[in-house]
């Protein structure tokens, strides 16, 4: 416990000397939660990266997330841990292929996932993340085809929420959530039938033909399909004496802290980002100390990409 402690001053003393502020998505371990400044989903973060006033921003998550703060704060200094923490969902399509879809749909809007490189940003119209997702396709004209990448669960999830049929979706996933089987959530709510289900819109088991057909034993008026910052708003105010939670396993901390009556349960609880995860202790000590991995993006995109991000963070404002 000392030890921790001595750690978390030593990270906060680095942090005050180089005028950074922390910013942790809620899928990074305990350790790093607990000292960063603000910890949050994509969305909020974004936010809170576009309105900083500290020079520096130490971003402890995945790389297009430090990317995203960037761009939407190009004159500050944007650090990461570990330029190394990518993420499978955003690896699973690039510029060239957006590039090669977008002609076969040329009347096409292009709706990009934060979960993107900043290459793929710049050829999107814009951009939405988990939480926003279903009021940026809204924000997009009725008539309008719209090509949706790159997470075909979250496609589908805001295909049927906004009832519309001209949206395709580009088949990617990300191995963590696709991995959240409906198997194991109908073996979950089985052995607690009274249980609130919260679900993150990437799982496999968001989409699953159970969920579709509402003919299966999934609680229909307790199963909440969210953002993690959603189920942090959905946990709040919880009475259930267990909720069964579908997504990445550092969820937890943040729904255990807003409610210690209810019992948070991970539906896999195998679920972990090796991605999130790559942001240690030490790390995060190198990179105040050092000043590294510091996010750099080429010029030719920057301005492109930036506009989509923008896009999106003025919707809801
Ligand atoms: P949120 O925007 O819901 O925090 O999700 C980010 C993410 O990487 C999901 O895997
Ligand atoms: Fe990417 Fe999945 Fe990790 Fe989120 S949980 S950062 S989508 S690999």
């Amino acid at each position: 416990h000392d030890l921790t402690g001595s750690w978390q001053d030593e990270v906060r003393r680095l942090a005050r000397a180089r005028d950074a502020v922390i910013l942790a998505h809620n899928y990074q371990d305990p350790l790093i939660q607990d000292v960063a400044d603000h910890v949050g989903d994509s969305l909020a973060l974004s936010r809170i990266a576009a309105g900083t006033d500290a020079s520096t921003i130490v971003f402890c998550g995945v790389h297009f997330m430090a990317e995203t703060a960037k761009l939407l704060s190009p004159d500050k200094t944007v650090l990461i841990p570990t330029a190394r923490a990518g993420c499978s969902l955003a690896d699973t399509i690039d510029a060239d292929q957006l590039r090669a879809w977008k002609s076969q749909h040329p009347d096409a809007v292009v709706v990009a996932y934060v979960n993107t490189s900043a290459a793929v940003k710049a050829e999107a119209d814009i951009c939405c993340t988990s939480s926003n997702a279903v009021e940026v396709v809204n924000s997009v004209p009725a008539d309008r085809p719209i090509l949706f990448l790159p997470d075909q669960f979250l496609g589908n999830h805001v295909r049927r929420q906004t009832g519309r049929d001209n949206i395709e979706v580009w088949m990617g996933e990300c191995h963590v959530h696709a991995g959240i089987t409906a198997a194991e959530l109908r073996t979950q709510v089985a052995a607690d039938p009274e249980a609130e289900v919260l679900v993150h819109p990437e799982c496999g088991c968001a989409s699953s033909a159970i969920w579709l057909a509402g003919v299966g034993d999934l609680p229909a008026d307790r199963t909440h399909i969210l953002s993690t910052a959603g189920m942090l708003d959905a946990a709040r105010d919880m009475t259930a004496k267990t909720a069964l939670v579908a997504t990445e396993i550092g969820m937890l901390h943040q729904l255990r802290k807003v409610n210690q009556q209810t019992s948070f349960v991970p539906v896999n609880p195998k679920a972990s980002c090796r991605f999130m995860k790559m942001t240690t202790p030490d790390l995060l000590l190198r990179c105040l100390r050092e000043g590294r991995d510091e996010v750099q993006l080429p010029q030719d995109i920057v301005e492109r990409a930036r506009r989509s991000v923008e896009r999106m963070v003025a919707i809801g404002k």
